[in-house]
């Protein structure tokens, strides 16, 4: 397998000085890109490749889309942050148009993913101690084995992914974990009075886009409600289209009590995030008592509505289901064609993973990622063997018909 850097001075110079000064907290592919547009990036050599991971579901709308640019730039020139010390002229219209979008009573506006878990969790705390009269300091979150909920101190606390963990102690108490997809360990969980939340991915990400049982969801927000305990999803991954709904949760007719998305909620243009709720839930917290500087500023508002408006207008939802039909079945012909080499094929709309027949410490998908890169195809192993494949949802069939075919070539021959 050729090493990809020998070739590329450039891209090998500036993979050395990332190297060289920044943390090393990534294990990056070996490319270095430098332009988007839609479905494709082109790396420093001016080589391109379709993008099969869209900065993990923050691109759903493809790189760059002209429509929010466009908003992105306007607004930029007019106002970018007051801070929420005084009211801006966008925040307030926006608040209505996501609210009204999503079908809930109030936003609580954030910026990175990880920053609306911490508040969804806060949210949960506060409204068990007003609402549901848990003593003070004894509230509880229940969460599921495999999540990934982001880096903050609040997220490895409840994650059971050692590298996440290790070396990032003491962690923070209130939380328990459970298996997923196991009604009976949630069942018994749910015994515990104190309990304020279930929060979980409806499908789980990173974990290799683990999806449940059909009837996990529905089953377990069922429970929810009959123990008085608050269902929260994190859709920061699986939201806005990705899996072929506008909500992974829209498949199972269930609606969170609390809502987290992130990501594509600003087309992968800058860090927006959004806790969604009713009152009775979002007006435990008052003022003083929780924000961000950047939460909620002008230029995320300008943004994050036109992302949502191209989500609608797209149809990117539709296209998500459309294409993730086909793009699975062709992997499934692949599977049976080389079960040596993929385990299963699994996902919902765009957002899918084969895994790879080996065990996880194996490099087998870092080198068949190697070789899609060769190939024009952006992929990133997830969890050692298993490939994630997420492009944006603006892929036209065409185009998805040209990537199955490469990851088809790659792996029909892989030795
Ligand atoms: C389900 C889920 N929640 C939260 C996060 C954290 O988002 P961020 O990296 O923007 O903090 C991620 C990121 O991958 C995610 O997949």
């Amino acid at each position: 397998m050729e090493v990809l850097t020998s070739t590329k001075t450039l891209s090998a110079e500036l993979m050395t000085l990332e190297d060289r000064y920044n943390a090393h907290n990534y294990h990056p592919l070996p490319v270095v890109l430098e332009r988007g547009e839609g479905v494709y990036v082109w790396d420093v050599e001016g080589k391109r490749y379709y993008d099969f991971l869209s900065a993990y579901s923050a691109v759903n709308q493809g790189h760059c889309h002209p429509r929010i640019i466009a908003a992105l730039i306007t607004q930029a020139h007019r106002l970018t942050l007051t801070s929420r010390a005084f009211y801006n002229n966008l925040l307030g219209e926006y608040a209505e148009f996501i609210t009204q979008y999503f079908g809930y009573d109030r936003v609580l506006p954030m910026n990175t993913g990880v920053e609306g878990v911490e508040t969804a969790i806060k949210l949960a705390r506060k409204w068990a101690y007003k609402v549901k009269k848990v003593p003070e300091s004894e509230a509880r979150i229940i969460f599921v084995e495999g999540n990934f909920h982001g880096r903050t101190l609040g997220a490895i606390s409840a994650s059971t992914d050692p590298e996440s963990r290790r070396g990032f102690g003491p962690y923070m108490p209130g939380f328990i974990v459970i298996p997923y997809n196991d009604i009976p360990a949630l069942e018994a969980a749910l015994q515990d009075p104190t309990v304020a939340g279930l929060l979980l991915e409806p499908i789980q990400g990173e974990a290799g886009v683990n999806v449940p049982d059909d009837s996990y969801i529905p089953r377990a927000h069922a429970l929810c409600k009959e123990h008085g305990v608050l269902f929260i999803a994190d859709e920061v991954q699986t939201g806005i289209a990705r899996t072929g709904r506008l909500l992974c949760c829209d498949h199972h007719g269930v609606k969170p009590d609390i809502l987290i998305l992130g990501k594509a909620l600003s087309g992968g243009v800058l860090p927006v995030s959004a806790v969604l709720s009713n009152d009775e839930i979002m007006l435990t917290i008052k003022p003083g008592e929780h924000g961000s500087t950047f939460g909620g500023n002008p230029l995320a508002c300008a943004v994050a509505r036109e992302a949502l408006k191209v989500v609608e207008d797209e149809k990117l939802a539709e296209n998500a289901e459309t294409l993730g039909r086909v793009f699975r079945a062709r992997m499934e012909a692949l599977q049976q064609k080389r079960p040596d080499l993929i385990r299963l094929v699994r996902g919902k709309g765009l957002l899918n993973a084969i895994v790879i027949n080996d065990s996880e410490e194996s490099e087998t998908a870092w080198n068949i990622c190697l070789a899609l890169a060769e190939n024009g195809l952006l992929a990133k192993p997830t969890h050692g063997n298993i490939i994630r494949f997420a492009p944006p949802l603006v892929m036209t069939s065409g185009q998805l018909e040209e990537c199955c075919g490469i990851i088809e070539r790659v792996l029909s021959d892989w030795a």
